[in-house]
């Protein structure tokens, strides 16, 4: 049967109806948007297409689709919730979604809908109030409610409907992760009826639609009891629990523990998830959906969402940046990449650059180096097979992409180098020079953690065409790029630096050169100063623990530890010829070096490694000051002290033009560092503060404790001219 073209609905033109028989397709493409969101205009919209379809008689049942070709809806449209003004307004916008969801469900003609591409927040809201759902067996089919990551609760429905389709516990971890699921997964959950190759999507929407509007196959009735799709003994005990008050009782206590574990107190959203769910159960449906709109409200005005949506705007907007301000400038076009070390860093290169489809071409110092080399980008692929996030056909897919050897045969064809030898000026410039003997052409970007990029380019013929282009550790995990650019590197080499690391699925800053560029040059005054307060008697416990209360991940100990002492050591020689006292003494790393306490690697550092629990090696206490007797000191003066460090230095970069924006130092030291998100970033903290706060809080600090409390001359700026760094927020 062809389908029958007809006109827009509405002006809007967001819906459009194609008739197949007796069933209506609806195809879902927002004009002028790469992608479908939703809104009360797009709802308003649906509901008349709807109206219309109930009218009419030749219609029986309706598939509703996405036109576009990689997603199905993305979710709500986040500056809608973002402009809620109160409580109030955001309950409401919650309310809409909820009504029409609502009309949706009790739509008397079975309504399926057929899901391809990212399927996530009000999107899967919208298919849950479906009759049927069908999703394509595509890796862009993901189908998740990500609400908690912005500081918000599903509000459309989704705390209740979820529960009652896939059961308690499976719903609470999709809302309180907010991690979406593959369609094989779904179908696993309960969350979707039926996974078909994408090509056959359509035409079976159609087929199980009609199938459902004659009544071939029955419909469950969607607010009725959850399907019982999994199977097993493990799964009717646990279904047999959530049948059961007391044991969702149970189930509810033990997720408020350990979201409370998690969040420490910094993340509201997942316990009124937890809240509003329960309140489905206890009163309700309908009193649930009453509780989900009020806290929903409630979440979308406070403090953390708002932080959490503008790093979200923060990073949508990097998207879309190409990392230099003249828009004619397009990026090389890059199909070889070449890798230089493959240690940590350039095997996790390696991995991302062939996880987007480059070749790659890697080189190493001897055949042992070739070995670890592969060994470690085998070793992340495995892991994700073992996690079922690929298949085995992919590895070897991705693996092919990988060659590796001791020589510099095939660099003369790589459009695009990086480096991540040793930490070594002369032997990233000896690399350098290799490089564009074979290749003078190519672009050469140094992976370097504090050394200016200036420096290694002074070894180059053509310094137009080196960057930097620094990861994080571990590369697979971490989600920030910070490409280094110096006043020769040409636009277009920089675009081209950018496009890639999108490609590699990183969110890329631009910064300009100088020691440390931003992430490491913030990093370094944080961390020397937890290692001065070590050096005042405090306990390394206290001093993570301050810090981790604070919202960081790990504490700088433990990060110093992890990162290996002696590659802080480099970086602060770096750091501190450069910028003095500030950024911490060699010296003061030295004589852990020679004690060779390493941190992990080494399997002794601050922290013992190797037993279950990692607990503080009270021996590394013996070359401090004091050695193993120790003091206490209050955790928030702790906090304020390592904290203000960082933030005095992101200040100072912003000052001194190594930024380009206040937005790049947020996002920057939240995907870099582990800056506590629900603070926004730095800068986003300094304007919660106040200039004029924060630089009374850094004179007190300097008069007490020195110099390197000196505020930065742009904070005394602002405070004087009582300017925020974010303008008119
Ligand atoms: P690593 O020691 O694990 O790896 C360096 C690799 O380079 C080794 O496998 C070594 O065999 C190889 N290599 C040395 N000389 C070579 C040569 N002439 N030709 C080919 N390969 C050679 O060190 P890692 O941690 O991977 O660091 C590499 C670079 O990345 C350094 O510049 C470091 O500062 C930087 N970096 C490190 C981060 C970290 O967290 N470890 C984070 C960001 C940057």
């Amino acid at each position: 049967m062809m389908p029958v073209p007809q006109r827009p609905e509405s002006v809007q033109g967001a819906f459009q109806v194609e008739a197949e028989g007796v069933v209506a397709v609806v195809r879902f493409d927002l004009p002028g948007e790469p992608v479908n969101t939703l809104s009360p205009e797009v709802g308003a919209e649906f509901d008349a297409v709807l109206r219309r379809l109930e009218r009419d008689e030749t219609v029986r049942a309706v598939v509703l689709l996405s036109g576009k070709p990689d997603g199905f809806i993305a979710g709500a449209k986040i500056d809608l919730v973002q402009g809620a003004r109160s409580a109030v307004e955001g309950e409401a916008l919650a309310r809409t979604a909820q009504a029409g969801f609502d009309r949706l469900e009790r739509f008397r003609k079975p309504v399926v809908a057929a899901i391809h591409g990212a399927c996530l927040g009000g999107g899967l809201e919208w298919a849950l109030a479906c009759h049927w759902r069908i999703a394509s067996d595509d890796p862009r089919t993901r189908l998740g409610v990500p609400e908690v990551q912005l500081g918000l609760i599903p509000g459309a429905g989704g705390t209740q409907r979820l529960p009652r389709l896939v059961g308690i516990a499976a719903a609470l971890d999709l809302i309180l992760t907010g991690r979406p699921v593959k369609a094989r997964k779904a179908l696993r959950l309960g969350l979707v009826d039926e996974v078909v190759p994408p090509p056959l999507l359509r035409a079976h929407a159609v087929a199980r639609a009609h199938e459902l509007a004659t009544g071939v196959l029955r419909r469950e009735h969607p607010a009725g009891l959850k399907k019982l799709r999994k199977d097993g003994l493990q799964a009717l005990q646990q279904a047999a629990l959530e049948e059961n008050p007391f044991g969702r009782e149970l189930l509810f206590r033990q997720a408020l523990k350990q979201v409370r574990a998690k969040s420490r107190g910094h993340y509201p959203a997942p316990e009124k998830a937890i809240e509003a769910v329960r309140q489905g159960y206890e009163k309700g449906f309908e009193r649930g959906l009453e509780r989900e709109a009020q806290l929903f409200g409630e979440l979308a005005v406070s403090p953390v969402a708002k932080r959490l949506m503008e790093l979200f705007f923060a990073q949508s907007a990097l998207k879309k940046d190409s990392g230099v301000d003249d828009p004619t400038v397009k990026p090389r076009p890059v199909r070889r990449v070449g890798v230089l070390g493959g240690g940590l860093m350039g095997a996790g290169i390696a991995y991302v650059t062939t996880g987007a489809g480059l070749t790659v071409r890697l080189r190493e110092k001897d055949d042992a180096g070739v070995g670890r080399a592969l060994a470690g980008v085998r070793g992340v692929l495995e892991e994700r097979v073992r996690r079922r996030a690929m298949d085995r056909l992919e590895r070897d897919a991705q693996l092919r992409l990988l060659t590796a050897t001791t020589g510099w045969e095939g660099f003369a064809k790589v459009d695009l180098l990086v480096e991540a030898v040793f930490e070594d000026l002369a032997l990233k410039q000896q690399m350098l020079r290799a490089f564009e003997a074979v290749n003078p052409t190519g672009i050469f970007a140094s992976n370097t953690s504090s050394i200016p990029i200036g420096e290694i380019a002074k070894a180059s013929e053509h310094p137009e065409s080196v960057l930097g282009m620094h990861y994080f550790s571990p590369v697979h995990k971490m989600p920030l790029l910070e490409v280094i650019v110096t006043p020769h590197t040409a636009p277009q080499v920089t675009a081209t630096a950018v496009a890639v690391g999108k490609k590699q699925g990183k969110t890329v800053i631009v910064v300009n050169d100088g020691p440390g560029f931003y992430t490491s040059r913030i990093l370094a005054p944080y961390v020397n100063e937890a290692a001065q307060l070590l050096v005042e008697g405090a306990r390394v416990e206290d001093v993570d623990g301050a810090l981790t209360d604070f919202g960081f991940p790990v504490g700088p100990i433990m990060l110093l530890d992890e990162v290996g002492v002696d590659v802080g050591h480099k970086v602060a020689k770096v750091l501190h010829a450069a910028f003095g006292e500030r950024m911490g003494s060699p010296e003061a790393l030295s004589a852990l070096l020679d004690q060779g306490r390493l941190g992990r690697k080494a399997g002794k550092g601050f922290y013992t490694y190797g037993g279950k629990v990692k607990e503080v090696d009270p021996a590394a206490y013996d070359v401090l000051p004091g050695g193993r007797s120790r003091r206490s000191f209050d955790r928030n003066q702790i906090a304020e002290r390592v904290v203000l460090q960082l933030v005095n230095e992101a200040v100072r970069c912003l000052g001194e033009g190594i930024l380009r924006s206040p937005r790049d130092g947020d996002v920057g030291a939240v995907f870099g560092l582990g800056f506590p998100p629900f603070l926004g970033g730095p800068f986003r903290h300094a304007d919660t503060l106040g200039a004029p706060a924060l630089l009374e809080s850094l004179k007190r600090l300097r008069d007490r404790y020195g110099e390197r409390f000196e505020p930065a001359p742009l904070l005394a700026e602002y405070a004087r001219l009582g300017r925020s760094f974010y303008e008119g927020r």
